[in-house]
């Protein structure tokens, strides 16, 4: 089986590629790099909600430039009027006594569409848009619902709705399968690099036409799933559910789907339970506890790769802001911990992200060892 599906596939290769291009410019934004990529081959909406400056834009951005095909982009504000989102209503119309929108470059005719600030729409603007991200069509007037080229939409906030701001906002969130929190740069390295890089901007090789993004899509939806992913997911809804997180049937199924576009993008052949790790950002509906809940549970039965190289990173980093390297001994306990770290490292499946990973501790080691020799 494996030896037949090894023939080449030009268009996951280009999807590698502008992954490597991107997560390497950008500083710890791997996750979500692998979150937009993903949506689009999965044909779903993304949702990055983080403090300003954390490079949303910067890497939503950078995606669309990559894309090619119609853009459109729109920040919003209480102030946006719905003309803005699917343009003006016809004047020469309007004499014929008809009513129509003229939606030329606007979203009703975009391929890709990136929306910052999205809850700050009024509501007027959010319903209008909620059935363009629900239904895919649009009706310009004439009580035709036509179908919208959309491909993908971006959206980012600075936050997430709060439960009082009502039943609108939650229901515009839930039209993005894909969301996540983007956190501020944690690491040292990560700092020295945001700070002494004079231009964030990737350089991406090749663009991807909206055709070749169709047949990323046609491929990862033949991708099969094993039956441990299979059994792996419905392990983590019954145990989420157990939890008191239960999201709703339409997010189950086009998590699947997700899953799938996922495992494609890595390379795969089929979905194994690894993949799930991409799950963790689509089973929740409230963003308080829930997404680290659904982390949790994936973790624990799925253990992707990905997930522990993460948490252990994370673990490095925690025992390296606390370590004064001056204080030989606080150095000598810092170095341990780093050591046994390693080793969990060397426990878990080869792969780009472990030697990264790897060669990274390794590099703070040393740096620690000569740092409290200098001490001396
Ligand atoms: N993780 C990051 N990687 C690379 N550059 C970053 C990162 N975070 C912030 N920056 C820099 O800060 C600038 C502002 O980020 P921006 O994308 O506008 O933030 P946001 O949209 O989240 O408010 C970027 O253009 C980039 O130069
Ligand atoms: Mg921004």
């Amino acid at each position: 089986m494996k030896l037949l599906r090894s023939e080449t596939d030009p268009v996951r290769d280009q999807f590698a590629r502008a992954r490597a291009e991107l997560a390497a410019a950008l500083i710890e934004r791997d996750e979500e790099v692998d979150l937009i990529l993903t949506a689009l081959i999965a044909h779903e909406h993304v949702l990055l909600v983080g403090p300003p400056g954390c490079g949303k834009s910067l890497l939503l951005d950078s995606v669309l430039a990559w894309t090619g095909g119609t853009r459109f982009t729109l920040l919003l504000t209480k102030f946006t009027a719905v003309e803005e989102l699917v343009g003006p209503v016809s004047l020469a119309a309007l004499k014929a006594d008809k009513y129509l929108r003229v939606t030329t470059g606007k979203l009703p005719e975009a391929d890709y569409a990136f929306l910052d600030e999205l809850f700050k729409g009024s509501s007027a603007i959010l319903n209008v848009m909620l059935r363009i991200l629900n239904e895919r069509t649009f009706d310009a007037g004439d009580g035709v619902a036509r179908p919208v080229p959309l491909r993908l939409c971006l959206a980012a906030s600075n936050e997430w709705p709060s439960p009082d701001t009502g039943k609108e906002l939650a229901a515009i969130a839930d039209r993005f399968v894909l969301r996540k929190t983007v956190s501020p740069i944690r690491s040292q390295v990560g700092r020295r690099k945001l700070l002494w890089t004079r231009d964030h901007a990737p350089k991406l090789s090749a663009p991807i036409a909206p055709a070749e993004v169709d047949q990323a899509r046609r491929r990862a939806q033949a991708l099969p799933w094993s039956a441990d992913a299979r059994e792996a997911l419905e392990a983590v809804l019954k145990e989420l559910a157990k939890e008191g997180v239960q999201p709703g049937d339409r997010r189950q199924f086009q998590t699947v789907g997700v899953v799938r576009a996922f495992a494609y993008l890595t390379g795969a052949d089929e979905v194994r339970p690894e993949h799930l790790e991409v799950a963790q950002h689509c089973l929740w509906d409230d963003p308080g506890e829930q997404p680290r809940k659904a982390a949790q549970v994936i973790a624990r039965i799925a253990n992707p790769v990905g997930m522990r190289v993460t948490q252990l990173l994370v673990e490095a980093e925690q025992v390296l802001t606390a370590t004064n390297v001056r204080d030989l001994a606080d150095a000598a306990r810092a170095a341990a911990k780093l050591a046994e770290i390693d080793r969990q490292f060397a426990g878990l499946a080869a792969g780009p992200r472990v030697e990264t990973a790897r060669a990274y501790l390794k590099d703070q080691l040393k740096k620690l060892k000569l740092a409290s020799i200098e001490a001396v």
